[in-house]
């Protein structure tokens, strides 16, 4: 049989073609194929006009494409109807989306919003703002430093007056995925609603928002190998009817009076302006791509090749990775400390090397104070890349303390 960690897919990779790097910052954006920078390409030389707008054929063939990329998105997240997908500009706008819209429309005084403490800025800055308009409380779900939840930490969190839960799937710091499901249930016992960023979940792991049961989830487009500039909200669709909608403008509308407007039906409501058609017919081109790779092949992949990673770096005394010591609860994510060297150090030697990784905080500063850390470095792993990009970083980590002067 043959082995998958053999196979060559950086050849679907330009930039990886054209330039010699070991690339593992893909928690912060993935690289794109090329088949996706073509669907861009031929969005814009083929069916170029501003869609849901013109009624001639581009026009048409223009809001066709858009409508067939939403539908695309839906049956990879297993949506019940394309008017639950909302396309925005990245996943920080598809979570500012549900505060403004949902969380300063339906929760109230006294109300407890819930994040966990691992959360990116992204999904927890708009909370915040929440809570200080409508004076609601904000509570934390504090980790164990392995990234995992204990029953008093979650008891701590939650209460009767948990209105609203907006958690990470998988941590951009420790990699570990979280238990959805449980806090689901958690959730609802409460009569909370579910946010879940599915940033850093979905390129390596299927999505079944119905399975999952959660109310909101979110997501970008550059992550799982799609266009910058497009994000994704999925809502259920209860809730996305009955809230205000975000952004106004042009194309949310049915009608407009000098004195008011009657909104658009879903899911135009809330996108409002000329849309990203050519990105999400980007998209659409990145998920067709994956669904040929498959999930399998990706996980099957990203397990060996992060598994490689870990080990090596666990036999190097001065190296303290943060989270789980197992492999297994990574996804493809790890951060790690190197005794007496800065982080930007850390990975500016690394660069020097031909390897690309990101250093500081990871815009999750509440997680690294409460692992009392400043800032890491984070390998971060996507399907394509190989046991010799591995190899290269383990052989450059080997070698920072000697060249920062501490003779090892
Ligand atoms: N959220 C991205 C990261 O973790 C940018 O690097």
């Amino acid at each position: 049989m043959e082995n998958p960690i053999e196979l060559n897919y950086k050849k679907y990779f330009p930039l990886l073609l054209e330039n010699d790097i070991a690339y593992l910052d893909n928690a912060a954006t993935s690289q794109r194929p090329d088949c996706v920078m073509q669907a861009e390409n031929e969005f814009y030389t083929k069916y170029n006009a501003n869609p849901l707008r013109g009624l001639y054929q581009l026009g048409i063939e223009a809001t066709a494409h858009y409508e067939e990329s939403r539908e695309c998105v839906q049956k990879f997240i297993h949506a019940a109807s394309s008017r639950e997908i909302i396309f925005t500009k990245n996943a920080s706008e598809s979570i500012n989306l549900v505060a403004y819209s949902y969380g300063l429309s339906h929760l109230h005084a006294g109300d407890e919003i819930v994040v966990s403490i691992m959360e990116h800025h992204s999904n927890l800055l708009p909370w915040q703002m929440v809570v200080k308009k409508i004076d609601a409380t904000l509570r934390f779900l504090e980790c164990e430093p392995d990234g995992t939840f204990s029953e008093e930490q979650f008891e701590a969190a939650f209460s009767s007056k948990t209105k609203l839960v907006a958690i990470t799937h998988i941590s951009n710091v420790l990699g570990r995925q979280n238990p959805i499901k449980e806090i689901v249930i958690r959730s609802k016992q409460s009569g909370a609603i579910v946010v879940l960023d599915a940033a850093q979940s979905i390129p390596h792991t299927p999505i079944d928002v119905q399975k999952l049961g959660v109310d909101f989830l979110v997501f970008s487009a550059h992550k799982m190998y799609g266009p910058m500039g497009l994000g994704v909200l999925y809502g259920r669709e209860a809730l996305l009817e009955e809230m205000p909608p975000f952004l106004s403008g042009g194309e949310m509308i049915q009608s407009v009076t000098r004195e008011g407007a009657v909104y658009a039906e879903l899911p135009h409501k809330f996108e409002a302006g000329t849309v990203n058609a050519a990105g999400a017919w980007g998209l659409q081109a990145a998920i067709s791509f994956m669904q040929k790779i498959g999930y399998r092949t990706i996980e099957k992949r990203e397990k060996i090749l992060t598994a490689r990673a870990m080990e090596g770096l666990q036999k190097l005394p001065f190296i303290q990775i943060q989270g789980s010591p197992n492999p297994e609860e990574h996804c493809g994510i790890i951060s790690f400390l190197v005794d007496g060297v800065h982080s930007h150090d850390v990975s500016s030697i690394l660069d020097a090397d031909g390897v690309a990784v990101r250093s500081g905080h990871h815009c999750a500063q509440p997680l690294l104070q409460h692992l009392g850390v400043s800032s890491t470095t984070r390998a971060s792993i996507a399907f394509y890349n190989t046991k010799a990009d591995i190899d290269r970083f383990l052989e450059s980590v080997k070698t920072i303390r000697r060249r920062m002067g501490y003779g090892e």
